[in-house]
């Protein structure tokens, strides 16, 4: 390694609203000379670049789209991944900082984390700095004012779009569920939620904080909508 490497910063960018940007992620945004932006195809924006955008300066900072198409066989996205450390590793071997900003927080369900690992088979730990984000689910919490968690309760956080083999246990077993990438397994979780008698104990909220943000509680409301990739379910006892 150079003496003089770059840092390489994962941002925690936060759900949505460009307000939910911790202090310490908005001035390392605005520092760095470069931006790694996850696209998940070519020519489609990214929703993590709409959060900061208006945060960054573009006749300074160079933004550079790093490739992650939406595929759920995580064996033929490890090319895509080994790409994007080869880029960040090619900035930050100029001496040259950067950051790789990730929508909500960077360690839960995010892209960077496989990133993360090659990085630091490569990059001595002090070159790397993870900046933790608000997640899409407490985001989602606060503006459908449906509190979480409290006291003795306990929680479980499921990706939907791996399978149904675990909802209703889930459901069985913990006082608040909350069922991530849901849009394609809608109506399969509403007929289950119902089945176990919580029709009327859920919210589902899209696009949290951004443009386009839907709340809905009603299970004959949310069987109509036509939900969006950035969706949630947060379902209680
Ligand atoms: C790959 S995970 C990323 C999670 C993210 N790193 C976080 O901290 O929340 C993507 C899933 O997070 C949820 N999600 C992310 N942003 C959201 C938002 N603004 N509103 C609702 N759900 C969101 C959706 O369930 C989406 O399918």
């Amino acid at each position: 390694m150079k003496k003089n490497h770059g840092k390489i910063y994962g941002l925690g960018v936060g759900p949505g609203d460009p307000e939910l940007i911790t202090l310490k992620a908005l001035n390392i945004l605005k520092a760095v000379p470069v931006v790694f932006i996850p696209v998940s195809s070519e020519g489609k924006e990214s929703y993590a670049f709409g959060i900061v955008e208006r945060h960054l300066d573009l006749a300074r900072q160079k933004r550079i789209n790093l490739l992650f198409p939406m595929k759920r066989d995580q064996g033929t996205l490890v090319p895509y991944w080994e790409n994007a450390v080869e880029e960040i590793l090619r900035v930050a071997e100029q001496g040259i900082d950067s950051a790789f900003i990730t929508e909500g927080d960077p360690f839960f369900y995010s892209t960077f984390i496989y990133l993360h690992a090659r990085l630091l088979e490569k990059v001595p730990e002090d070159r790397l700095e993870i900046v933790p984000g608000v997640t899409s689910f407490c985001a989602s919490a606060s503006a459908a004012m449906f509190p979480i968690v409290n006291g003795e309760a306990k929680l479980a956080v499921l990706p939907a779009a791996y399978g149904k083999d675990h909802v209703e246990d889930a459901l069985e077993k913990f006082d608040t569920v909350v069922f991530l990438k849901v849009h394609k397994s809608l109506p399969f979780l509403l007929d289950t939620i119902e089945k176990m008698g919580r029709g009327d104990k859920f919210v589902y909220v899209e696009r949290c904080g951004a443009a386009g943000e839907r709340i809905i509680r009603n299970a004959g409301e949310l069987r109509k909508a036509q939900p969006n990739y950035f969706s949630l379910l947060i379902v209680k006892k």
